[in-house]
Protein backbone atom coordinates (compact mmCIF):
# COMPACT_ATOMS: atom_id res chain seq x y z
CA UNK A 1 0.00 0.00 0.00
CA UNK A 2 0.68 3.51 -0.92
CA UNK A 3 1.97 5.94 2.53
CA UNK A 4 -0.83 6.39 4.32
CA UNK A 5 -1.35 9.87 6.67
CA UNK A 6 -3.35 10.21 9.25
CA UNK A 7 -4.60 14.01 10.22
CA UNK A 8 -6.47 15.11 13.26
CA UNK A 9 -7.33 17.59 15.44
CA UNK A 10 -5.42 16.37 18.39
CA UNK A 11 -2.39 13.92 17.83
CA UNK A 12 -2.24 10.69 19.33
CA UNK A 13 0.03 11.67 21.50
CA UNK A 14 -0.37 14.47 24.24
CA UNK A 15 3.00 16.35 24.90
CA UNK A 16 2.68 17.99 28.42
CA UNK A 17 5.65 20.96 29.29
CA UNK A 18 5.42 21.36 32.69
CA UNK A 19 8.79 24.00 33.59
CA UNK A 20 11.38 22.72 32.00
CA UNK A 21 10.19 19.04 31.36
CA UNK A 22 8.48 17.94 28.33
CA UNK A 23 6.58 14.84 28.88
CA UNK A 24 4.92 12.66 26.13
CA UNK A 25 1.68 10.85 26.95
CA UNK A 26 0.11 8.02 24.17
CA UNK A 27 -3.79 8.15 23.85
CA UNK A 28 -5.40 4.96 24.49
CA UNK A 29 -8.75 3.55 22.82
CA UNK A 30 -10.47 4.74 20.00
CA UNK A 31 -9.05 6.28 17.25
CA UNK A 32 -5.60 5.77 18.56
CA UNK A 33 -6.10 1.95 18.70
CA UNK A 34 -8.20 1.19 15.41
CA UNK A 35 -5.71 3.07 13.44
CA UNK A 36 -2.23 1.46 15.40
CA UNK A 37 -1.63 -1.24 12.88
CA UNK A 38 -1.55 1.19 10.50
CA UNK A 39 0.16 3.96 11.81
CA UNK A 40 3.29 1.54 12.85
CA UNK A 41 3.84 0.66 9.33
CA UNK A 42 7.44 2.18 8.83
CA UNK A 43 6.15 4.64 6.52
CA UNK A 44 3.35 5.66 8.07
CA UNK A 45 2.90 9.19 9.57
CA UNK A 46 0.48 11.46 11.74
CA UNK A 47 -0.22 15.08 11.78
CA UNK A 48 -1.94 16.70 14.12
CA UNK A 49 -1.78 19.39 17.10
CA UNK A 50 0.03 18.52 20.43
CA UNK A 51 -1.78 19.43 22.62
CA UNK A 52 -0.28 23.18 23.81
CA UNK A 53 -0.07 26.31 22.96
CA UNK A 54 3.64 27.10 21.60
CA UNK A 55 3.04 30.86 21.68
CA UNK A 56 5.79 31.36 24.59
CA UNK A 57 8.10 28.29 23.34
CA UNK A 58 11.28 28.80 22.12
CA UNK A 59 11.79 27.99 18.57
CA UNK A 60 14.74 25.34 20.05
CA UNK A 61 12.16 23.56 22.32
CA UNK A 62 9.65 23.33 19.31
CA UNK A 63 12.40 21.76 17.20
CA UNK A 64 13.51 19.48 19.61
CA UNK A 65 9.52 18.80 20.18
CA UNK A 66 9.49 17.97 16.44
CA UNK A 67 11.94 15.68 16.03
CA UNK A 68 11.29 13.56 19.35
CA UNK A 69 7.28 13.25 18.04
CA UNK A 70 8.94 12.61 14.21
CA UNK A 71 11.16 10.03 15.54
CA UNK A 72 9.39 8.79 18.43
CA UNK A 73 6.34 8.28 17.62
CA UNK A 74 5.63 9.15 13.43
CA UNK A 75 4.07 11.91 14.22
CA UNK A 76 4.60 15.32 13.38
CA UNK A 77 2.85 18.76 15.08
CA UNK A 78 0.99 21.38 13.60
CA UNK A 79 1.55 24.15 16.55
CA UNK A 80 -1.37 26.27 17.42
CA UNK A 81 -0.94 29.72 18.89
CA UNK A 82 -3.12 30.35 22.03
CA UNK A 83 -5.36 32.77 19.73
CA UNK A 84 -5.70 29.84 17.58
CA UNK A 85 -6.57 27.64 20.37
CA UNK A 86 -9.68 30.60 21.32
CA UNK A 87 -10.92 31.22 17.75
CA UNK A 88 -10.76 27.80 15.77
CA UNK A 89 -10.77 25.16 18.36
CA UNK A 90 -12.65 26.75 21.23
CA UNK A 91 -14.69 28.78 18.77
CA UNK A 92 -15.49 27.73 15.35
CA UNK A 93 -15.22 24.01 16.27
CA UNK A 94 -16.75 24.24 19.74
CA UNK A 95 -19.35 27.38 19.48
CA UNK A 96 -20.37 26.76 16.22
CA UNK A 97 -19.90 23.10 14.77
CA UNK A 98 -20.17 21.39 17.75
CA UNK A 99 -23.54 22.95 19.13
CA UNK A 100 -25.33 22.92 15.40
CA UNK A 101 -24.30 19.49 14.37
CA UNK A 102 -25.40 17.73 18.00
CA UNK A 103 -29.24 19.79 17.46
CA UNK A 104 -28.25 22.98 19.86
CA UNK A 105 -28.97 25.58 17.65
CA UNK A 106 -29.67 28.44 20.31
CA UNK A 107 -25.84 27.63 21.54
CA UNK A 108 -24.52 27.68 18.41
CA UNK A 109 -22.51 31.33 17.92
CA UNK A 110 -21.69 32.60 14.02
CA UNK A 111 -18.85 34.63 14.72
CA UNK A 112 -16.65 35.70 11.62
CA UNK A 113 -13.67 35.99 12.95
CA UNK A 114 -13.70 32.64 14.37
CA UNK A 115 -14.69 31.23 10.96
CA UNK A 116 -11.33 32.99 9.36
CA UNK A 117 -9.34 31.46 12.05
CA UNK A 118 -11.00 28.02 10.83
CA UNK A 119 -9.59 28.73 7.60
CA UNK A 120 -6.66 30.01 8.39
CA UNK A 121 -5.75 27.03 10.94
CA UNK A 122 -7.15 24.04 8.42
CA UNK A 123 -4.85 25.78 5.56
CA UNK A 124 -1.95 25.74 7.91
CA UNK A 125 -2.73 21.94 8.62
CA UNK A 126 -2.71 21.72 4.65
CA UNK A 127 1.26 23.47 4.95
CA UNK A 128 2.49 20.97 7.10
CA UNK A 129 0.97 18.41 5.58
CA UNK A 130 2.25 19.02 1.87
CA UNK A 131 6.32 18.62 2.16
CA UNK A 132 5.12 14.89 3.07
CA UNK A 133 2.05 14.03 0.35
CA UNK A 134 3.57 11.99 -2.57
CA UNK A 135 1.32 11.84 -5.21
CA UNK A 136 -0.16 8.45 -5.11
CA UNK A 137 -0.37 8.96 -0.76
CA UNK A 138 -3.62 7.73 0.82
CA UNK A 139 -4.64 10.33 3.75
CA UNK A 140 -7.56 10.06 6.05
CA UNK A 141 -8.60 12.94 7.37
CA UNK A 142 -10.69 12.89 10.95
CA UNK A 143 -13.50 14.82 12.27
CA UNK A 144 -15.09 18.23 12.24
CA UNK A 145 -12.43 20.44 12.90
CA UNK A 146 -10.82 20.00 9.60
CA UNK A 147 -13.62 20.14 7.06
CA UNK A 148 -11.92 22.21 4.55
CA UNK A 149 -8.69 20.18 4.70
CA UNK A 150 -10.01 17.53 2.02
CA UNK A 151 -10.49 20.16 -0.78
CA UNK A 152 -7.16 22.25 0.16
CA UNK A 153 -5.30 18.93 -0.57
CA UNK A 154 -7.43 17.38 -3.41
CA UNK A 155 -6.72 21.14 -5.36
CA UNK A 156 -3.19 20.41 -5.66
CA UNK A 157 -2.67 17.11 -5.22
CA UNK A 158 -5.58 15.66 -7.18
CA UNK A 159 -4.25 11.87 -7.73
CA UNK A 160 -3.90 11.81 -4.05
CA UNK A 161 -6.66 9.56 -2.43
CA UNK A 162 -8.56 11.34 0.63
CA UNK A 163 -10.74 9.68 3.46
CA UNK A 164 -12.61 11.95 5.46
CA UNK A 165 -14.37 10.46 8.97
CA UNK A 166 -16.84 12.70 10.98
CA UNK A 167 -17.17 11.46 13.95
CA UNK A 168 -20.05 13.40 15.16
CA UNK A 169 -23.46 13.45 13.94
CA UNK A 170 -24.20 15.09 10.79
CA UNK A 171 -27.40 16.90 11.41
CA UNK A 172 -30.20 17.32 8.88
CA UNK A 173 -30.23 19.53 6.39
CA UNK A 174 -33.03 21.67 8.19
CA UNK A 175 -30.41 22.21 10.96
CA UNK A 176 -27.17 22.36 8.98
CA UNK A 177 -28.26 24.79 6.17
CA UNK A 178 -29.02 27.03 9.34
CA UNK A 179 -24.73 27.66 9.16
CA UNK A 180 -23.80 30.57 7.78
CA UNK A 181 -20.75 28.88 5.57
CA UNK A 182 -22.79 26.19 4.55
CA UNK A 183 -21.48 26.23 1.25
CA UNK A 184 -18.03 26.56 2.19
CA UNK A 185 -18.11 23.62 4.60
CA UNK A 186 -19.35 21.16 2.42
CA UNK A 187 -17.38 22.31 -0.30
CA UNK A 188 -14.46 21.30 1.80
CA UNK A 189 -15.49 17.77 2.61
CA UNK A 190 -16.03 17.01 -0.85
CA UNK A 191 -12.30 17.47 -1.37
CA UNK A 192 -12.61 13.78 -0.40
CA UNK A 193 -12.68 10.97 -2.55
CA UNK A 194 -14.19 8.65 0.20
CA UNK A 195 -16.39 10.33 2.86
CA UNK A 196 -17.59 8.35 6.04
CA UNK A 197 -19.87 8.57 8.64
CA UNK A 198 -21.49 6.32 12.03
CA UNK A 199 -24.42 5.72 10.86
CA UNK A 200 -27.06 6.04 7.75
CA UNK A 201 -28.96 8.43 9.46
CA UNK A 202 -25.86 10.91 8.83
CA UNK A 203 -25.15 9.81 5.01
CA UNK A 204 -28.71 10.76 4.50
CA UNK A 205 -28.65 13.80 6.33
CA UNK A 206 -24.99 14.61 4.53
CA UNK A 207 -26.20 14.08 0.90
CA UNK A 208 -29.73 15.67 0.95
CA UNK A 209 -27.88 18.85 2.40
CA UNK A 210 -25.57 18.07 -0.47
CA UNK A 211 -28.17 18.07 -2.88
CA UNK A 212 -30.30 21.06 -1.51
CA UNK A 213 -27.15 23.56 -0.80
CA UNK A 214 -25.14 22.58 -3.80
CA UNK A 215 -27.98 20.90 -6.10
CA UNK A 216 -25.57 17.69 -6.96
CA UNK A 217 -27.75 14.57 -6.54
CA UNK A 218 -26.60 11.31 -5.59
CA UNK A 219 -26.61 7.70 -7.12
CA UNK A 220 -26.78 4.63 -4.87
CA UNK A 221 -24.79 6.52 -2.60
CA UNK A 222 -21.99 7.83 -5.03
CA UNK A 223 -22.07 11.46 -6.05
CA UNK A 224 -20.42 12.87 -9.58
CA UNK A 225 -18.81 16.51 -8.21
CA UNK A 226 -16.57 18.78 -9.95
CA UNK A 227 -15.82 16.17 -12.66
CA UNK A 228 -15.03 13.53 -9.61
CA UNK A 229 -17.26 10.45 -8.58
CA UNK A 230 -16.72 10.61 -4.13
CA UNK A 231 -18.04 7.62 -2.19
CA UNK A 232 -20.01 8.29 0.73
CA UNK A 233 -20.89 5.35 3.38
CA UNK A 234 -21.74 4.39 6.84
CA UNK A 235 -18.64 2.94 8.82
CA UNK A 236 -20.29 2.52 12.40
CA UNK A 237 -16.47 2.65 14.85
CA UNK A 238 -16.14 0.12 16.83
CA UNK A 239 -14.31 -1.18 20.24
CA UNK A 240 -11.07 -2.60 20.93
CA UNK A 241 -13.17 -6.06 22.14
CA UNK A 242 -10.55 -8.15 22.73
CA UNK A 243 -9.20 -5.61 25.35
CA UNK A 244 -12.32 -4.87 26.73
CA UNK A 245 -13.29 -9.07 27.33
CA UNK A 246 -10.07 -10.28 28.50
CA UNK A 247 -8.66 -7.21 30.53
CA UNK A 248 -8.02 -8.29 34.21
CA UNK A 249 -8.65 -5.56 36.38
CA UNK A 250 -6.19 -4.69 38.95
CA UNK A 251 -8.78 -3.63 42.02
CA UNK A 252 -12.02 -5.19 41.74
CA UNK A 253 -15.06 -3.13 42.99
CA UNK A 254 -17.02 -4.82 45.85
CA UNK A 255 -20.14 -3.70 46.22
CA UNK A 256 -22.82 -4.12 49.26
CA UNK A 257 -25.05 -7.56 47.39
CA UNK A 258 -28.04 -6.05 49.04
CA UNK A 259 -27.23 -2.75 46.59
CA UNK A 260 -27.86 -2.71 43.25
CA UNK A 261 -25.19 0.05 41.04
CA UNK A 262 -26.17 1.98 38.47
CA UNK A 263 -23.16 3.57 36.43
CA UNK A 264 -22.86 6.43 34.61
CA UNK A 265 -19.60 7.60 32.60
CA UNK A 266 -19.19 10.69 30.27
CA UNK A 267 -17.32 13.79 29.06
CA UNK A 268 -18.79 17.01 30.67
CA UNK A 269 -21.01 17.86 27.97
CA UNK A 270 -24.29 19.53 27.84
CA UNK A 271 -25.07 17.03 24.75
CA UNK A 272 -24.84 14.05 26.98
CA UNK A 273 -28.15 14.60 29.01
CA UNK A 274 -26.59 14.13 32.40
CA UNK A 275 -29.08 16.85 34.35
CA UNK A 276 -31.92 14.78 32.14
CA UNK A 277 -30.50 11.65 33.89
CA UNK A 278 -29.81 12.94 37.19
CA UNK A 279 -33.74 13.72 37.20
CA UNK A 280 -34.63 10.42 35.70
CA UNK A 281 -33.44 8.94 38.25
CA UNK A 282 -34.83 11.18 41.45
CA UNK A 283 -38.22 9.97 38.96
CA UNK A 284 -37.44 6.67 39.80
CA UNK A 285 -36.88 7.25 43.32
CA UNK A 286 -40.00 8.59 43.69
CA UNK A 287 -42.00 6.20 41.42
CA UNK A 288 -40.31 3.19 43.04
CA UNK A 289 -39.65 4.12 46.57
CA UNK A 290 -39.05 0.46 47.09
CA UNK A 291 -36.30 0.80 46.04
CA UNK A 292 -34.58 3.69 48.05
CA UNK A 293 -31.66 2.52 50.14
CA UNK A 294 -31.11 -0.30 47.46
CA UNK A 295 -29.72 1.12 44.44
CA UNK A 296 -26.99 3.79 43.81
CA UNK A 297 -26.01 5.97 41.09
CA UNK A 298 -22.18 5.91 40.41
CA UNK A 299 -21.94 9.46 38.47
CA UNK A 300 -18.83 9.95 36.37
CA UNK A 301 -18.03 13.30 34.42
CA UNK A 302 -14.62 13.62 33.38
CA UNK A 303 -13.35 17.18 32.74
CA UNK A 304 -13.71 18.18 29.82
CA UNK A 305 -13.25 21.92 27.16
CA UNK A 306 -13.87 23.57 30.58
CA UNK A 307 -12.57 26.92 29.47
CA UNK A 308 -15.77 27.28 26.94
CA UNK A 309 -18.80 28.86 29.22
CA UNK A 310 -21.34 26.37 29.22
CA UNK A 311 -19.44 23.58 30.33
CA UNK A 312 -18.12 25.60 33.81
CA UNK A 313 -22.14 26.30 34.16
CA UNK A 314 -22.89 22.46 33.39
CA UNK A 315 -20.97 21.38 36.19
CA UNK A 316 -22.12 23.59 38.80
CA UNK A 317 -25.76 22.55 37.89
CA UNK A 318 -24.58 18.82 38.01
CA UNK A 319 -23.38 19.41 41.66
CA UNK A 320 -26.49 21.19 42.70
CA UNK A 321 -28.90 18.74 41.50
CA UNK A 322 -26.04 15.87 43.05
CA UNK A 323 -26.61 17.51 46.10
CA UNK A 324 -30.03 18.43 46.78
CA UNK A 325 -30.92 14.81 45.37
CA UNK A 326 -28.10 13.55 47.93
CA UNK A 327 -29.59 16.18 50.91
CA UNK A 328 -33.17 15.08 50.23
CA UNK A 329 -32.80 11.19 50.15
CA UNK A 330 -30.38 10.05 51.98
CA UNK A 331 -29.96 8.01 55.42
CA UNK A 332 -27.40 6.74 57.83
CA UNK A 333 -26.61 3.79 55.68
CA UNK A 334 -27.12 4.90 51.77
CA UNK A 335 -26.55 7.82 49.64
CA UNK A 336 -28.79 7.83 46.08
CA UNK A 337 -25.63 9.45 44.09
CA UNK A 338 -21.51 8.73 44.40
CA UNK A 339 -20.64 11.58 42.15
CA UNK A 340 -17.18 11.80 40.71
CA UNK A 341 -15.93 14.91 38.82
CA UNK A 342 -12.13 13.17 37.47
CA UNK A 343 -11.04 10.94 34.63
CA UNK A 344 -10.48 7.41 35.62
CA UNK A 345 -7.90 4.95 33.88
CA UNK A 346 -9.28 2.41 31.43
CA UNK A 347 -8.95 -0.33 34.27
CA UNK A 348 -10.15 1.75 37.00
CA UNK A 349 -13.46 2.18 34.30
CA UNK A 350 -13.78 -1.54 33.56
CA UNK A 351 -13.76 -2.01 37.47
CA UNK A 352 -16.89 -0.27 37.31
CA UNK A 353 -18.48 -1.74 33.83
CA UNK A 354 -18.02 -5.08 35.91
CA UNK A 355 -19.64 -4.27 38.80
CA UNK A 356 -22.31 -2.01 37.49
CA UNK A 357 -26.08 -3.80 36.99
CA UNK A 358 -26.88 -0.85 34.62
CA UNK A 359 -25.14 1.40 32.68
CA UNK A 360 -27.05 4.37 32.07
CA UNK A 361 -26.41 6.20 28.69
CA UNK A 362 -28.74 8.38 27.85
CA UNK A 363 -26.79 11.47 26.00
CA UNK A 364 -29.22 14.13 24.20
CA UNK A 365 -27.28 13.56 20.93
CA UNK A 366 -24.07 11.54 20.30
CA UNK A 367 -22.02 10.60 17.18
CA UNK A 368 -21.97 6.72 18.43
CA UNK A 369 -20.74 5.88 21.90
CA UNK A 370 -18.27 3.84 22.89
CA UNK A 371 -18.52 3.78 26.63
CA UNK A 372 -22.12 1.55 25.32
CA UNK A 373 -19.85 -0.83 23.38
CA UNK A 374 -17.25 -1.39 26.19
CA UNK A 375 -19.55 -1.58 28.95
CA UNK A 376 -21.36 -5.19 27.24
CA UNK A 377 -17.86 -6.27 26.23
CA UNK A 378 -16.24 -5.89 29.59
CA UNK A 379 -19.34 -8.51 31.16
CA UNK A 380 -18.60 -11.83 29.68
CA UNK A 381 -20.64 -12.92 32.53
CA UNK A 382 -23.38 -11.74 29.41
CA UNK A 383 -25.16 -9.67 32.63
CA UNK A 384 -24.52 -6.14 31.24
CA UNK A 385 -27.99 -4.32 31.15
CA UNK A 386 -27.33 -1.26 29.17
CA UNK A 387 -30.31 1.41 29.00
CA UNK A 388 -29.31 3.23 25.87
CA UNK A 389 -31.08 6.57 24.09
CA UNK A 390 -32.42 6.26 20.66
CA UNK A 391 -29.97 9.51 19.92
CA UNK A 392 -27.29 7.49 20.27
CA UNK A 393 -25.62 6.40 17.66
CA UNK A 394 -25.05 2.97 18.97
CA UNK A 395 -28.57 2.71 19.10
CA UNK A 396 -29.00 1.60 15.64
CA UNK A 397 -26.27 -1.04 16.38
CA UNK A 398 -27.42 -2.10 20.06
CA UNK A 399 -31.28 -2.79 19.09
CA UNK A 400 -30.88 -5.06 22.10
CA UNK A 401 -30.09 -2.67 24.80
CA UNK A 402 -33.38 -0.97 26.47
CA UNK A 403 -34.03 1.74 24.20
CA UNK A 404 -35.17 5.23 25.66
CA UNK A 405 -35.91 8.96 24.56
CA UNK A 406 -33.53 11.20 26.94
CA UNK A 407 -35.75 13.74 27.17
CA UNK A 408 -38.70 11.15 28.69
CA UNK A 409 -37.98 10.87 32.53
CA UNK A 410 -41.12 8.74 32.80
CA UNK A 411 -39.39 6.18 30.41
CA UNK A 412 -36.30 6.13 31.88
CA UNK A 413 -38.08 5.44 35.17
CA UNK A 414 -39.35 2.29 33.93
CA UNK A 415 -36.62 0.97 31.94
CA UNK A 416 -34.47 1.12 35.35
CA UNK A 417 -36.94 -0.87 36.98
CA UNK A 418 -37.54 -3.31 33.89
CA UNK A 419 -33.66 -3.60 34.40
CA UNK A 420 -33.29 -4.17 37.48
CA UNK A 421 -36.21 -7.14 37.53
CA UNK A 422 -35.14 -8.37 34.09
CA UNK A 423 -34.37 -12.18 34.32
CA UNK A 424 -31.33 -13.61 33.84
CA UNK A 425 -32.01 -15.80 30.94
CA UNK A 426 -33.19 -12.79 29.01
CA UNK A 427 -30.44 -10.63 29.77
CA UNK A 428 -28.23 -13.27 28.11
CA UNK A 429 -30.15 -13.54 25.40
CA UNK A 430 -29.44 -10.21 25.35
CA UNK A 431 -25.78 -9.78 25.54
CA UNK A 432 -25.22 -12.82 23.26
CA UNK A 433 -26.34 -10.35 20.24
CA UNK A 434 -24.67 -7.70 21.40
CA UNK A 435 -20.93 -9.21 21.93
CA UNK A 436 -21.34 -11.28 18.62
CA UNK A 437 -21.92 -7.97 17.44
CA UNK A 438 -19.23 -5.82 18.89
CA UNK A 439 -16.86 -8.24 18.71
CA UNK A 440 -17.17 -8.73 14.54
CA UNK A 441 -16.92 -5.18 13.94
CA UNK A 442 -14.39 -4.31 16.23
CA UNK A 443 -12.46 -0.68 15.83
CA UNK A 444 -10.18 -2.83 13.51
CA UNK A 445 -12.56 -4.55 11.22
CA UNK A 446 -13.88 -0.46 11.06
CA UNK A 447 -10.27 1.11 10.37
CA UNK A 448 -9.88 -1.60 7.81
CA UNK A 449 -12.76 -1.64 6.41
CA UNK A 450 -12.58 2.50 5.88
CA UNK A 451 -8.87 1.83 4.13
CA UNK A 452 -9.22 -0.66 2.14
CA UNK A 453 -12.26 1.22 0.16
CA UNK A 454 -10.31 3.95 0.02
CA UNK A 455 -7.15 2.53 -1.03
CA UNK A 456 -9.22 0.72 -3.83
CA UNK A 457 -10.59 3.96 -5.34
CA UNK A 458 -9.62 4.17 -8.87
CA UNK A 459 -10.01 7.72 -10.64
CA UNK A 460 -9.22 6.32 -14.00
CA UNK A 461 -11.62 3.24 -14.12
CA UNK A 462 -14.38 4.33 -11.90
CA UNK A 463 -18.23 3.13 -13.19
CA UNK A 464 -19.79 5.22 -15.15
CA UNK A 465 -23.56 4.00 -15.31
CA UNK A 466 -25.12 5.41 -18.44
CA UNK A 467 -24.42 3.05 -21.62
CA UNK A 468 -23.42 6.55 -23.10
CA UNK A 469 -21.05 7.09 -21.09
CA UNK A 470 -18.43 4.06 -22.00
CA UNK A 471 -16.71 5.41 -24.61
CA UNK A 472 -16.03 2.56 -27.21
CA UNK A 473 -19.64 0.91 -27.33
CA UNK A 474 -18.28 -1.98 -29.98
CA UNK A 475 -15.59 -3.17 -27.03
CA UNK A 476 -18.33 -2.52 -24.80
CA UNK A 477 -20.91 -5.23 -27.32
CA UNK A 478 -17.33 -7.38 -28.04
CA UNK A 479 -17.13 -7.67 -23.99
CA UNK A 480 -20.87 -7.98 -23.60
CA UNK A 481 -21.07 -11.28 -26.16
CA UNK A 482 -18.19 -12.81 -24.77
CA UNK A 483 -19.13 -12.59 -21.22
CA UNK A 484 -19.95 -15.50 -18.90
CA UNK A 485 -22.61 -13.77 -17.36
CA UNK A 486 -25.60 -10.66 -17.97
CA UNK A 487 -27.68 -8.93 -16.08
CA UNK A 488 -30.19 -6.68 -17.54
CA UNK A 489 -31.72 -3.77 -15.71
CA UNK A 490 -35.32 -2.92 -17.03
CA UNK A 491 -35.69 0.60 -15.97
CA UNK A 492 -39.34 1.98 -14.96
CA UNK A 493 -39.13 5.31 -16.22
CA UNK A 494 -37.05 7.66 -13.99
CA UNK A 495 -36.38 4.86 -11.65
CA UNK A 496 -32.92 3.60 -12.41
CA UNK A 497 -32.11 7.36 -14.55
CA UNK A 498 -33.62 10.90 -15.28
CA UNK A 499 -36.71 10.72 -17.09
CA UNK A 500 -36.03 11.12 -21.29
CA UNK A 501 -38.22 12.11 -23.74
CA UNK A 502 -37.68 9.85 -26.95
CA UNK A 503 -34.79 7.82 -25.43
CA UNK A 504 -34.61 4.55 -24.38
CA UNK A 505 -31.27 3.57 -22.01
CA UNK A 506 -29.43 0.53 -21.21
CA UNK A 507 -27.69 -0.38 -18.25
CA UNK A 508 -25.06 -2.95 -18.38
CA UNK A 509 -22.87 -4.95 -16.41
CA UNK A 510 -20.35 -6.90 -17.86
CA UNK A 511 -18.40 -9.68 -15.91
O1 LIG B 1 -16.51 13.07 19.77
C1 LIG B 1 -15.69 13.92 19.08
C2 LIG B 1 -14.41 14.23 19.84
O2 LIG B 1 -13.59 15.07 19.07
C3 LIG B 1 -13.64 12.98 20.23
O3 LIG B 1 -12.85 12.51 19.20
C4 LIG B 1 -12.91 13.43 21.44
O4 LIG B 1 -12.59 12.39 22.30
C5 LIG B 1 -13.89 14.39 22.09
O5 LIG B 1 -14.69 14.89 21.05
C6 LIG B 1 -13.24 15.49 22.91
O6 LIG B 1 -12.44 16.24 22.09
P1 LIG B 1 -11.55 17.46 22.53
O7 LIG B 1 -11.13 17.26 23.94
O8 LIG B 1 -10.40 17.43 21.57
O9 LIG B 1 -12.37 18.69 22.34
Amino acid sequence: MSRMIFVSNRLPVTVKINKKEVTYEKSIGGLATGLKSFHEQADALWVGWPGFASDRMKRSQLDQIESSLLDDYHCFPVYLSEKDVTLYYEGFSNRTIWPLFHYFSNLTEYDNTNWQRYKKVNLEFYHKLEPFIEEDSVIWIHDYQLMLLPELIKNNHPTVKIGFFLHIPFPSSEIFRLLVWKEEILKGILGADLIGFHTYDYVRHFLSSVRRILNVNHNFYKLLYNHRHIEIDAFPMGIDYQYFSTHQVDNPIIINPQEKMILSVDRLDYTKGIIERIKAFKAFLDKYPKYIGKVRLNLIVAPSRQSLPFYDQLRSEIEILVSQINGSYNNRDWMPIWYYFKSFSQDELIAYYKAADILLVTPLRDGMNLIAKEYVAARTDYLATLILSETAGAASELSEAIIINPNDEIQIANAIKNALEMSKKEKMQRNKIMHERIQRYNVNFWAKEFIQRLDKIQFETQIKLPVEALVNKDELIKQFDASQKRIFFLDYDGTLSEFKKHQCKLHLIVH
